[in-house]
């Protein structure tokens, strides 16, 4: 694993923040050092409730994607990765953030707590160019999938979303399938790692009883609003959809099992030669396609939005049933990347 490094004569462009240093903030930044996007993009800000101490620590050491393969630092006010100084503040709200101050291009809002776009829109009043959301927004809120739906980004848009990890996995597959055998309905389940919004051992939850459950002993079924988001991104399938999510206790790379019914009987063999040809062609660095007997620790920092695993594709006349793998973290916080750079380039 190596991590890029800007040369002399190609300065970073665009001046990014991250709003929310957790875990998609953190994997943000890294895929930033570890994809070519060094060149042309500069996280210079961060804005994170967590003393500097921790933030730098957990910079450094990650459970999950192992040690960050670069120098870092704590500097005055602020954290240096390879010499780079990126400003780090410490608010809650968003009305006492300073983007202006720093100039910034954009945001990647990874705090997980906001959705609406009136409350974003503060992000802009401070200073902010754009607001990419590491989650679905409200209504007005786009939400883009990169390989889907990203024509409808223009240049004058203030704020959008990059949807949700479970959307990017999914969609690409689902509108293969669309495209080649005009899928009828569909129900998808999600089996999702633990998240931090789960608790260690049993504790209150505000919104949602079963996430008062620890998350390292339990299957949890916990709401999801997928089915919704796949009618928002293929609007011609808007209402066909039914989902379910399962958090299970892994620390990361989720699967989704995806059941549709198509026009007319199919085989496993014309299913995934359509997903692999898929995989190989307009959907390639999006769509990944495997054959080999792996587990979900097989996929852990696989940039990729999903992966059909092709020795689990199933097939009852018309009904089609697939699993994907996706790296929760890694494959999304590559998509906001994507997304990001694709936004800010756009010219109208
Ligand atoms: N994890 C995934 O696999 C994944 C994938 C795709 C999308 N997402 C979405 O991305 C969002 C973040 O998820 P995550 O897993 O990264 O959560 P996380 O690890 O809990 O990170 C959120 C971070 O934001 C900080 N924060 C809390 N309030 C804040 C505020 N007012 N201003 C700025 N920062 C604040 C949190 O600090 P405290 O811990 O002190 O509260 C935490 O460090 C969620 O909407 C989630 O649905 C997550």
């Amino acid at each position: 694993m190596t991590v890029s490094a800007v040369s002399d004569d190609s300065a970073p462009v665009f001046r990014l923040a991250i709003n929310g240093y957790g875990r998609i903030g953190r994997c943000v930044l890294r895929a930033l050092y570890e994809s070519e996007y060094r060149q042309q993009m500069q996280v210079v800000a961060i804005n994170e409730p967590a003393d500097l101490a921790t933030i730098v620590h957990l910079t450094k050491y990650d459970s999950t994607h192992g040690r960050f393969p670069a120098t870092i630092a704590a500097v005055e006010q602020g954290l240096s990765i390879n010499g780079d100084r990126i400003a780090v503040s410490h608010c809650t709200k968003l009305a006492d953030l300073d983007w202006s101050q720093h100039r910034i291009d954009a945001v990647l809002e990874c705090s997980g707590h906001y959705d609406d776009i009136d409350t974003l829109q503060q992000h802009i009043q401070r200073g902010a160019g754009k607001v990419l959301l590491s989650q679905p927004g409200n209504t007005p809120i786009k939400p883009i999938v990169c390989g889907i739906n990203e024509h409808i980004l223009s240049a004058d848009e203030t704020i959008a979303s990059a949807a949700s990890c479970t959307s990017n996995g999914i969609a690409p597959v689902i509108a293969v399938l669309h495209q080649v055998f005009s899928v009828q309905s569909g129900v998808i389940t999600t089996i999702h790692s633990a998240m931090n919004d789960q608790p260690v051992i049993d504790a209150y939850h505000h919104t949602d009883l079963r996430k008062t459950r620890a998350a390292g002993q339990s299957i949890i079924p916990v709401e999801t609003g997928l089915a919704a988001g796949v009618g928002r991104i293929i609007p011609e399938l808007d209402g066909r959809f039914q989902a379910r999510a399962l958090r299970v206790p892994t620390l990361n790379v989720s699967a989704m099992e995806l059941t549709v019914t198509v026009a007319s009987p199919v085989s496993v063999e014309t299913v995934n030669n359509a997903l692999r040809e898929a995989s190989e062609g307009d959907l390639i660095d999006i769509l990944g396609y495997s054959e080999e007997p792996l587990a979900s620790c097989d996929f852990n920092h696989d940039p990729r939005s999903g992966i059909v695993d092709a020795g689990q594709t199933r097939v009852s006349g018309n009904i089609v049933n697939v699993l994907v793998w996706f790296d929760n973290e890694w494959a999304y916080a590559n998509r906001m990347l994507d997304v990001v750079s694709l936004w800010l380039n756009t010219k109208n």
